[in-house]
């Protein structure tokens, strides 16, 4: 049986528990000899603290209590899910892919399950795939995921990127619905930015070769996104025959609060209905947006009914949106 429409039923998230201030990582910086301060990191970015994993724990690990979490909210039994998606750039491995080793732990078995490599945007892109096929009709339940362990390819020795990153997870249940829920959805890329925001190294024979640290051209970033996150947004918009006046709550990827200001004001929206976590998270790539979502609905500011505009931008270059009534 077919459903016209696909909607998040429920969330959940995930935070390692060992949390880094900003004054932590002046510290931790400082050892090496490399200089930095919790004035620039919130003035440059709004971030004052965020999380990483302990030794031994992995993307699946963290996607697992998000899950639980997600199902648990949405009333979800794991025999119930008959998809899930995992966004990661942070793999457990080379393969298999973090989504088989998250349903083997989540004890499910027989449905198809895969990971979607689309850095920042990671979530976006796993929610558009599992709306469309919740849609067609071959998916009645999905488990969509955004889970990193960017901890792991920071390089400490450069300031301009290390105090940016931390780990987390953050998970949606999407179910089939007989009204609306996901209402529209708009993804893009452009290959000739691969290298403003990556990862260069790769495996081979045994060996990693070239450097397997993650690499940004900040500014570069910075003015990419502030365009492509505009014009994704009035793109959704259009799509499901909204206006920027529609949406309740705007919960943006959550990279740096002076993008997230600059998106709201080219939509006219005040800065208090937009879910920030930035503050307490630091930039979790592909989990900052369920990550956010799930704050949101946990702290009550995020109500079943309001209209939220998701959205991200990240390497690849990669970016899109998704406009939900929740
Ligand atoms: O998740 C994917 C999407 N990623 C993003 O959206 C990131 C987008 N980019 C950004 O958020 C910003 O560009 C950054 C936060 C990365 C950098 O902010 P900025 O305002 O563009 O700073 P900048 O790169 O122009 O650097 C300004 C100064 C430089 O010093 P000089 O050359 O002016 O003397 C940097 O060396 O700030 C210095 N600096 C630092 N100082 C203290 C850079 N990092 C630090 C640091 N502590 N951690």
């Amino acid at each position: 049986m077919t459903s016209p429409y696909a909607r998040i039923s429920g969330t959940g998230s995930y935070l390692p528990p060992l949390r880094l201030t900003n004054e932590d990582m002046v510290q931790r910086l400082a050892a090496r000899g490399v200089e930095t301060s919790d004035q620039w990191i919130v003035e440059r970015t709004g971030i004052r603290a965020r999380h990483f994993v302990a030794e031994g724990v992995f993307a699946s690990d963290m996607a697992e209590h998000a899950c639980r979490q997600a199902m648990a909210a949405a009333g979800a039994e794991p025999g119930e899910i008959d998809l899930i998606i995992v966004a990661t750039s942070t793999p457990d491995m080379v393969f298999p892919s973090t989504a088989a080793i998250l349903q083997r732990k989540l004890g499910i078995a027989g449905c198809p399950v895969f990971d979607v490599q689309a850095v920042c945007s990671g979530f976006i892109y796993a929610l558009t795939v599992a709306e469309a096929m919740v849609r067609v009709g071959s998916v009645r339940k999905a488990l969509v995921v955004g889970t990193e362990v960017f901890s792991r390819l920071l390089n400490f020795d450069d300031r301009t990127t290390c105090v940016l990153f931390g780990d987390g997870a953050g998970a949606v249940v999407v179910e089939a619905s007989e009204t609306p829920g996901i209402l529209a959805t708009d993804i893009h890329a452009d290959g000739k930015y691969t290298d403003i925001l990556c990862v260069p190294g790769h495996v081979s024979g045994g060996q990693i070769l070239g450097d397997p640290l993650l690499k940004m051209d900040g500014q570069a970033v910075f003015k990419l996104a502030v365009g492509v996150l505009e014009d994704t947004a009035r793109a959704t918009l259009e799509k499901a025959g909204r206006t920027a006046a529609d949406i309740d709550w705007m919960i943006p990827h959550q990279a740096n609060i002076r993008i997230m200001q600059s998106t709201a004001r080219k939509l006219k929206l005040p800065m208090d209905k937009v879910v920030v976590t930035v503050d307490q998270h630091g930039n979790t790539s592909a989990a900052s947006i369920p990550l956010a979502l799930d704050h949101g609905v946990r702290t009550g500011q995020v109500k079943r009914g309001d209209t939220l505009l998701l959205e991200g931008v990240g390497g690849g270059f990669t970016w899109g949106s998704v406009l939900v009534d929740f």
